[in-house]
């Protein structure tokens, strides 16, 4: 299948809803994720699990449809107001989000798969491997944390970002994003 090269000047409705599903889920397994790192019930650590590990995959299954329709119909130009720097920037931010919520999924398949217990989701699907291999299930944490911080930072300066579009540099950027109703130009 080829590329589709339309130079447009919106997003696909489609992008814009799995954008704020995305993030919507993101922030919802975070939540869920917060008590992890205390101490817990083994109960509540079982099921919050499952949770946790059933939003990260629906997570990831957005993840694969939002690259896969970015491949074919692209993204809106950035405004030719930009300076070169924030071009710059914008695309360091945008491939750090990318590899870093790649990172966070791999990571977080792979924690699960080296539980000791099971984590089935979907009433039918179990994600663990049910080995004693602490050490791996601890050293994969240990990075799947590292990228949740760098995402949490990443998403932190995405905010930042379309806020000063919006009310400083008074362009399109970030009203792209949130239109669905109508096409922006
Ligand atoms: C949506 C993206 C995700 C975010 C933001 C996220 C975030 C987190 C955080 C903050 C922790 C706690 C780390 C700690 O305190 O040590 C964690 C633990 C964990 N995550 Fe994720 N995660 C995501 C996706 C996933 C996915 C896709 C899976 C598996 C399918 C998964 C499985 C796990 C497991 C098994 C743990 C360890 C739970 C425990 O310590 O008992 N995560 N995650």
């Amino acid at each position: 299948m080829n590329k589709i090269s339309l130079s447009r000047s919106d997003y696909l409705i489609s992008q814009k809803v799995i954008h704020w599903l995305m993030a919507f889920l993101i922030i919802l397994d975070l939540n869920i994720a917060q008590k992890f790192g205390g101490e817990m019930e083994l109960w509540d650590r079982l099921e919050s699990r499952v949770d946790h590990a059933t939003v990260g995959i629906l997570v990831t299954v957005l993840f694969i449809f939002r690259i896969i329709l970015r491949y074919f119909y692209g993204a809106p130009a950035l405004p030719n107001s930009m300076p070169n720097w924030q071009k710059f920037s914008a695309k360091i931010g945008h491939y750090g989000l990318y590899f870093f919520i790649t990172l966070l999924i791999f990571t977080g398949i792979a924690s699960a798969y080296f539980t000791s217990d099971p984590i089935v989701i979907f009433g039918s699907l179990n994600l663990s491997s049910e080995t004693d291999s602490q050490e791996a299930f601890q050293l994969i944490r240990g990075v799947h944390e590292f990228s949740t911080n760098a995402v949490i930072f990443l998403i932190f300066v995405h905010i930042l970002a379309s806020i000063y579009h919006h009310f400083i540099a008074k362009d399109k950027t970030t009203v792209k994003m949130l239109k669905f109703w109508k096409q922006v130009g």
